[in-house]
């Protein structure tokens, strides 16, 4: 079930009956606190069930972060711009890790949902997400809140997994097992979906860090703004720190705007530009380079640089 997007209000947490749900497989699984359990297994010295009263009095950590939907999976290269900026809470995936104890030979940690359904011609399949050992185990959160409340039943009631500097489809949603094994799972949604050909490189690979991208949410896409001086903003984020944010109105040269640092959490960073904008149609654009050196494109790839178009007058 994939349900159109709201518009992305333009607040620093977005509310969360604004958060956009992306679940491919259909009704979704439903528990209660006493039904739920989640298992670690595989190559570890001591195979797990934890309850989710035991999983509660884990040690917890709260985090800010951009939730981003990578796309749909058979078009990666198509802009959808799904994004959102939530607060989570959580057990890291590192203390669970400690209680079973991974096996020298453990190199990579699959994540797995309840849900089962039929997804591009499979049937049956389920929700399966993998990410290296030393990776997952210095970032994943395995979370039960979004913005201060219990997670939502369509956003993975009771525990997901919320891996902060990845794209959604890497955090799993109704979280029942987490297998140590030393070789990537052979699956619909680790090996045949949700994998890309980044620029430049040759070989396919999962789609995991965020791209650098950035949106114009101030003002609205196709709007009527008062002539004059105009505040235009949005945020921009990356897996990595925004380092600057450009602004271009119609032909004129790309202009630096201001932009907020991002503090240590992987949040969104807001930036503004103020333009004096004369009477009639406009089109603006933002284009932001990240701390690694990473520029938006301008077309042809889903992090493109974003395009609105106001009439002022
Ligand atoms: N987890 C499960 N179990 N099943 C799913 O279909 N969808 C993934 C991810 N985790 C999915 C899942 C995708 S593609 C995204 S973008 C995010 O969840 C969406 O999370 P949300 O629906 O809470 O916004």
């Amino acid at each position: 079930m994939i349900r159109t997007d709201p518009e992305t209000p333009d607040l620093y947490l977005t509310p969360v009956e604004d958060v956009f749900i992306r679940n491919h497989l259909g009704p979704h699984p439903r528990f209660d606190p006493d039904s739920w359990s989640l298992t670690v297994e595989g190559l570890v010295e001591r195979p797990l069930r934890l309850d989710f009263r035991t999983f509660q009095g884990l040690p917890q950590t709260r985090f800010t972060a951009v939730h981003e939907c990578f796309g749909n999976p058979l078009r990666p290269e198509v802009p959808t711009r799904a994004v959102t900026n939530l607060e989570w809470a959580g057990v890291p995936l590192a203390a669970v890790l400690e209680l079973a104890g991974p096996r020298p030979e453990a190199r990579h940690v699959w994540l797995e949902g309840a849900d089962r359904g039929d997804f591009a011609g499979e049937s049956g399949v389920g929700y399966l997400k993998d990410l290296p050992l030393d990776q997952a185990g210095a970032e994943v959160v395995l979370t039960h809140t979004m913005n201060g409340e219990p997670l939502r039943p369509d956003h993975g009631y009771p525990v997901r997994a919320v891996a902060p500097r990845m794209f959604g489809t890497n955090s799993v949603k109704w979280l029942t097992r987490i297998v140590l094994a030393a070789e990537r799972p052979e699956h619909l949604f680790t090996t045949r979906l949700y994998t890309r050909v980044l620029p430049g490189e040759r070989e396919s690979r999962p789609a995991r860090e965020k791209d650098v991208s950035s949106k114009l949410l101030t003002p609205r896409d196709g709007r009527h703004v008062p002539v004059g001086v105009c505040e235009l903003a949005g945020y921009a984020w990356s897996s990595t720190e925004v380092a600057a944010v450009e602004v271009a109105v119609d032909d004129a040269d790309w202009q630096p705007a201001e932009l907020d640092r991002r503090g240590p959490d992987p949040s969104w960073q807001r930036f503004r530009f103020r333009y004096d904008l004369a009477p009639g149609p406009h089109r603006i654009r933002c284009r932001a380079t990240d701390s690694a050196g990473r520029v938006q494109p301008l077309t042809g790839d889903r992090n493109a640089v974003h395009e609105i178009t106001v009439v002022a007058g």
